[in-house]
């Protein structure tokens, strides 16, 4: 399949590059900049990434263009472009001021391939503190600001520059950008779709797995209910899933979810285990110790489950592509490889089946529709694996438990009903929410003419886009007034409500 290589030189947008490639049903690799891959037939383009440096810093990253240039249309973003118009003879000096923010284009060369349709004053987002003052000789201007000159350039033949991000919201046709590129310059027949990955997938999948028999840990999260649906669609009940239920979910969510996954066609075994677990975390109040506690518990009760299905040669995991992208850390190292199998017992042997390891998160969502998966599975927020767990504070007891998944039952019911001005629900606006019972702390209330001393409850709801960084989420005061009263008039033990208006960072996302 065709494929747009994008080299990572260390921006904060670099995966979003990724997304919009995707968007554009064209399948793309991100890599380290110094990773390319010598003889791929299927590389059609290539794009260069921003970078936390400046091409004056010694450390800065270096590739050599002679490698590339002239073999595969080039795309220099930002960085990118001034690394090029640097090595190639142009000139690149700090800006008299940080070029940031959004800017309209005040010149553009339609009738370059990389900017056609572009309309005048086209808004772009620029965020760079080198500014490129002169192009190589024989490279021509193709795009302007009242501020930046060299806003993008072409070298004449393979090479296009822009000092701008087209992968960010604010460039208003940076989208329109990046498909000249892909598709007018590079030549990508858009042939990367749900369907179509469905069905290579699929191929594949049965292929690789012969007769062999597959085991997987369902979450009841999109991303290991989607890896579960497509490899069943291979081998049908060969694949066994295994939902382990350790007491802290969500309200009734072991019986709905273990049901949608019969209704899918799953082949799946629900095990209760709560009990272990609630034993094991009696008197643990340490955050990190019960994550602990949670974590070898669940290896567990997953290997005696894992064991019990005969000659299963292959482990199912839903691993996406931003779990697997090496991102770089300012020296060059890399901060993030992969994630392993925590704890399976050796002796099983197991190979790793991960159907999804090139997919984005939204791309998942849109496999998931194409193989008919209900929407409230596909749309559901993340939740952390210990569950509510981590949203107690203070010992967990099942009693604590009952009166959190209350609680929360009312918040995200609540959430899922309230549709706003726009049509959409607001379960959908936001990233994640959830509520905290605050058992270590008790306030003073009345209720009718009692005196109440018990626990309040905090809510939370954040907007992100990764869960790297987030942002309370602005929820309307009606909403948020009804929740409050429901949920003190209803759930025995709270006697006040709170909405927690912190970031991330410096917060984060979950309370422990
Ligand atoms: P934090 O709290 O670090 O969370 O801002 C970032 C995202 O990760 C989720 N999270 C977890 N997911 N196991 C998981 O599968 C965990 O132990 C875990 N802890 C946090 C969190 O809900 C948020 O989406």
């Amino acid at each position: 399949m065709q494929k747009i290589i994008i080299l990572d030189f260390g921006s904060q947008t670099t995966q979003l590059i990724g997304r919009r490639v995707r968007e554009l049903d064209t399948f793309c690799e991100i890599l380290p900049y110094n990773k390319f891959p010598a003889d791929d037939p299927d590389v059609i383009g290539v794009i260069l990434s921003g970078s936390p440096f400046s091409v004056y810093d010694p450390e800065a990253f270096k590739i050599d263009l002679s490698q590339l240039r002239g073999r595969y249309p080039i795309l220099g973003i930002c960085y990118g472009a001034q690394f090029m118009s640097h090595t190639l003879g142009g000139r690149v000096e700090p800006a008299p001021s940080r070029e940031y923010g959004r800017q309209n284009l005040s010149f553009i060369d339609t009738d370059n391939p990389l900017l056609r349709a572009f309309e005048m004053g086209s808004q772009v987002w620029m965020s760079h503190g080198d500014t490129i003052t002169a192009i190589p000789e024989g490279f021509h201007c193709i795009a302007s600001t009242e501020s930046v000159k060299y806003a993008a350039y072409w070298s004449g033949d393979s090479i296009w520059g822009v000092q701008f991000h087209p992968e960010v919201f604010h460039s208003t046709q940076g989208s329109l950008l990046l498909k000249n590129f892909v598709v007018d310059i590079c030549g990508s027949r858009q042939e990367w779709s749900a369907a179509s990955f469905v069905d290579t997938t699929v191929a594949e999948l049965k292929s690789q797995l012969g007769n062999d028999r597959v085991i997987l840990g369902l979450s009841g999260g999109v991303d290991s209910s989607v890896a579960a649906v497509l490899i069943s669609r291979a081998i049908g009940d060969r694949l066994t899933c295994i939902f382990v239920d350790h007491g802290m979910l969500r309200k009734n969510e072991f019986h709905d979810v273990l049901h949608d996954y019969e209704c899918l066609g799953l082949n799946v075994r629900g095990v209760d285990a709560s009990e272990k677990f609630f034993a094991d975390l009696a008197g643990i109040t340490d955050p990190e110790q019960k994550r602990k506690i949670i974590g070898r518990d669940f290896v567990e009760v997953f290997n005696a489950e894992a064991k019990k299905v005969e000659g299963a040669r292959w482990l199912g995991q839903g691993t996406i592509y931003p779990d697997r992208i090496e991102s770089l850390n300012i020296t060059g190292k890399v901060i993030k490889s992969h994630h392993n199998v925590g704890g399976l017992p050796k002796e099983m042997n197991l190979q790793l089946c991960e159907p999804l390891k090139w997919l984005f998160k939204d791309e998942v969502r849109r496999v998931g529709r194409q193989l008919g998966m209900p929407e409230h599975l596909i749309t559901r927020h993340p939740f952390p694996g210990p569950g509510l767990a981590v949203r107690i504070l203070g010992d967990i007891t099942p009693e604590r438990v009952r009166i959190l998944q209350e609680a929360d039952d009312i918040y995200i019911r609540a959430m899922r009903d309230y549709v706003c001005e726009d049509g959409e629900r607001l379960y959908d606006k936001v990233w994640q929410a959830g509520a905290i019972l605050l058992a270590t702390v008790r306030s003073v209330g009345v209720m009718g003419d009692e005196r109440t001393y018990e626990h309040p409850v905090a809510l939370r709801a954040v907007t992100s886009t990764d869960a790297m960084t987030a942002d309370w989420a602005h929820l309307p005061y009606d909403f948020l007034a009804r929740v409050s009263t429901d949920i003190i008039n209803h759930v025995r033990g709270v006697n006040r409500v709170c909405y927690d208006i912190s970031s991330k960072p410096p917060a984060t996302i979950e309370w422990e």
